[in-house]
């Protein structure tokens, strides 16, 4: 196929300055896209902060021939973001929300502070951007999101509850905001990756962190993101050079008579049948997965 271009596009990344960031925001730029590489320059733990990862990135960027752009606002304040899209290069057409921070505890030990902070950065720092980014897709009748979840929203993480609550919640809005921005050609879709980065170092063997290169990963947000893939509100696990979706699964279920009081022992009765899987379905939207539910209202 013909290489993938960005070419007149401006791309947004968050949290570039580092691990899976900086490569997707190597790649945009390599493709011919005009990138803000945005990026707070704080520690993993979401401490501190410095311009010197964003400025590093930027100039790796331009000494390589391509086109970026510093900005070191936490996305929190996803406005500003935007406007250093639109002050630079006019306009804004794919953004790939990356900024992450963990604050790992078991659920025991988490404070509310853990809690906050870490909605704060993925969940509500993604909505701010994206939110501040969004009317200008709707006008231009063009926009690609990328959402940035993890396998431990997916099938859940010891440690990770903050965590996992706002990755599985970022897949939530993407659904959503496929569904809103479908009929102006803005698609939104979900990576769950893994790669070796600060997050990960300190929980996996040096030699594993080596292998697991950002670049294995970088390559299916590149191609989610070109005007040419119209698909939207999707999941992909991603990582060392292996790529796959998720779908949704439900069983055929049970349908009890609506004529007769439900009790929980006829629920117990039947359990078998509610988690059996084989012939399963796999509802694609809320209204197919609704239509089995409200079948049964004829079940008298
Ligand atoms: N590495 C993995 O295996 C893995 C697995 C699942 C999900 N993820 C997700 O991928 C994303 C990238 O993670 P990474 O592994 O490359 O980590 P990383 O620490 O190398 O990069 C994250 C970057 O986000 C920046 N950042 C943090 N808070 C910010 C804020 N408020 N505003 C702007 N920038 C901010 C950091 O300064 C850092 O440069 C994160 O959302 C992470 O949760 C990573």
């Amino acid at each position: 196929m013909s290489e993938i271009r960005f070419d007149d596009r401006v791309v947004v990344v968050t949290g570039a300055g580092n691990g899976l960031g900086k490569s997707h925001a190597m790649a945009f730029a390599a493709r011919g896209a005009r990138v803000v590489v945005n990026d707070l320059g704080g520690s993993a733990f979401g401490d501190g902060a410095s311009k010197s990862a964003a400025d590093q990135v930027v100039e790796e960027i331009n000494s390589a021939g391509g086109e970026a752009v510093a900005n070191y606002d936490s996305v929190t304040y996803g406005d500003r973001i935007v406007e250093c899209a639109l002050d630079n290069f006019g306009r804004v057409d794919v953004l790939v929300n990356n900024a992450g921070i963990l604050r790992d505890k078991s659920f025991h030990n988490m404070t509310e502070e853990d809690w906050d902070l870490v909605y704060n950065v993925h969940v509500k720092g993604a909505f701010k951007v994206t939110h501040a980014a969004w009317p200008h897709l709707r006008e231009q009748q063009y926009g690609r999101l990328i959402f940035t979840a993890s396998a431990a929203g997916i099938y859940g993480n010891f440690g990770q509850a903050n965590y996992s609550m706002a990755k599985l919640g970022l897949h939530g809005l993407a659904q959503t905001l496929a569904i809103e921005g479908a009929k102006r050609n803005i698609t939104a879709n979900t990576i769950a990756p893994i790669a070796g980065s600060r997050l990960t170092e300190t929980i996996m063997p040096p030699q594993i962190v080596e292998q697991l290169k950002p670049e294995f990963v970088t390559p299916l947000v590149v191609k989610l993101c070109h005007e040419t893939h119209t698909g939207s509100g999707q999941l992909f696990e991603v990582g060392a050079g292996w790529i796959g979706k998720l779908r949704w699964e439900r069983t055929r279920g049970h349908g009890f008579p609506v004529s007769e009081t439900l009790t929980a022992e006829q629920v117990n009765d039947h359990w078998s049948a509610i988690e059996d899987f084989s012939d399963a379905d796999h509802p694609g939207s809320g209204q197919e997965a609704l239509m089995a539910i409200m079948a049964n209202l004829q079940n008298r």
